[in-house]
C-alpha cells in the first residue's frame, strides 16, 4: 500500500470548544487505524492549535497552521511568526491557499520567503497550488502550476524538499460555489505535478507527497485517491464532520492502494 496522506483545513469555521471534541472524536474513531501507511493531519484556526495538540496524540494526529509570517518578529500587526507556531506546536505550516492567494491578495515572492522560513524553522511546508477557472479555460492550467511552484520553491534544497507536501486544489474545484474535478483531469495534473517537482528538485521530487484537494466528497475520493500520482487528500467540507471525514479515512485505508 502506498503511504496516503489525508488531512483537513478546518478554514475559519470552529470555535476552541469545536475544534476539540473534533479532534477528540477523529482520534477515537481513527485510532484503531495504523499509522505506518498513514499520515492524518488537522489544519485548525490559530487559536485552536495549542489546545488540539495537547488533547491528542501527535502520533495518531498531526497538528498545523493554515499560514504563518516568514519572519521571528516584527511589525506585522495581526500576523504570527514560526516561533509563535513552534510554541504551540505546529508540524505543518499549509502555505498559499487558494483563498490566500484570491482572496487576501498574497503573491508567489511572498509565498516563496514564507516557504523558505517555514523549512528553516523545522516545519513541512503543504503548499497549495492550482490554476482559476479562466487560465484553464485559455489552456494556462500547466504553466500556472509550474509558474507557481518555480516561484515558491526557488531556493528550497534538496535536504529540504524531503519535508515538502504539495497540494493541487484547483481554484475552481473549491468550496461551495466549486466544480469538482474529474478523476481523469486530476491524474493528468498530477502527473504534470510530478514532472515539474522532477525539473525543479531533481529525484527527489519523485519523492514529495502530492495531495488533492477541491470538493472532495463521498462519492469522488475513490477516483482522485487511485491516480497513480495522488499520494493523498486535503479535504474541507467533507471532513468538517468527524464521523464523515473517518468514514472517508477508513473507506480509503481499506482500499488496495
Ligand atoms: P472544499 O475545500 O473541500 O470544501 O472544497 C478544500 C480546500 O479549500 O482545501
Amino acid at each position: 500500500m502506498k503511504k496516503v496522506y489525508l488531512g483537513t483545513n478546518t478554514k475559519m469555521y470552529k470555535t476552541i470548544k469545536e475544534h476539540l471534541s473534533f479532534v477528540k472524536d477523529l482520534e477515537s474513531y481513527t485510532k484503531d487505524l495504523s499509522r505506518e501507511d498513514l499520515e492524518l493531519f488537522v489544519i485548525p484556526s490559530y487559536t485552536s492549535i495549542g489546545p488540539c495538540r495537547d488533547a491528542c496524540n501527535p502520533k495518531l494526529i498531526t497538528i498545523g497552521a493554515q499560514n504563518m509570517h516568514y519572519a521571528d518578529e516584527g511589525q506585522f500587526t495581526g500576523e504570527i511568526s514560526p516561533k509563535m507556531l513552534q510554541e504551540v506546536g505546529a508540524e505543518i505550516i499549509e502555505l498559499g491557499h487558494s483563498e490566500r492567494r484570491h482572496i487576501l491578495g498574497e503573491d508567489d515572492i511572498f509565498i516563496n520567503r514564507k516557504v523558505l522560513s517555514a523549512f528553516s524553522h523545522g516545519f513541512s511546508p503543504l503548499l497549495c497550488i492550482g490554476e482559476t477557472g479562466e487560465q484553464k479555460e485559455e489552456g494556462l492550467s500547466v504553466k500556472t502550476l509550474r509558474m507557481q511552484l518555480m516561484a515558491d520553491l526557488d531556493g528550497v534544497s534538496k535536504e529540504d524538499a524531503s519535508n515538502l507536501m504539495v497540494a493541487y486544489e484547483p481554484v475552481w474545484a473549491i468550496g461551495k460555489r466549486g466544480k469538482p474535478a474529474t478523476s481523469d483531469y486530476v491524474d493528468k495534473m498530477h502527473r504534470e505535478i510530478r514532472e515539474i517537482l522532477l525539473d525543479i528538485l531533481g529525484e527527489v521530487g519523485r519523492e514529495v507527497p502530492i495531495l488533492f484537494g477541491g470538493s472532495v466528497n463521498n462519492d469522488n475520493f475513490r477516483g482522485f485517491i487511485t491516480c497513480e500520482e495522488v499520494n493523498g487528500l486535503f479535504i474541507g467540507r467533507s471532513a468538517r464532520d468527524a464521523k464523515n471525514f473517518s468514514y472517508i479515512i477508513h473507506e480509503i485505508m481499506g482500499m488496495d492502494l
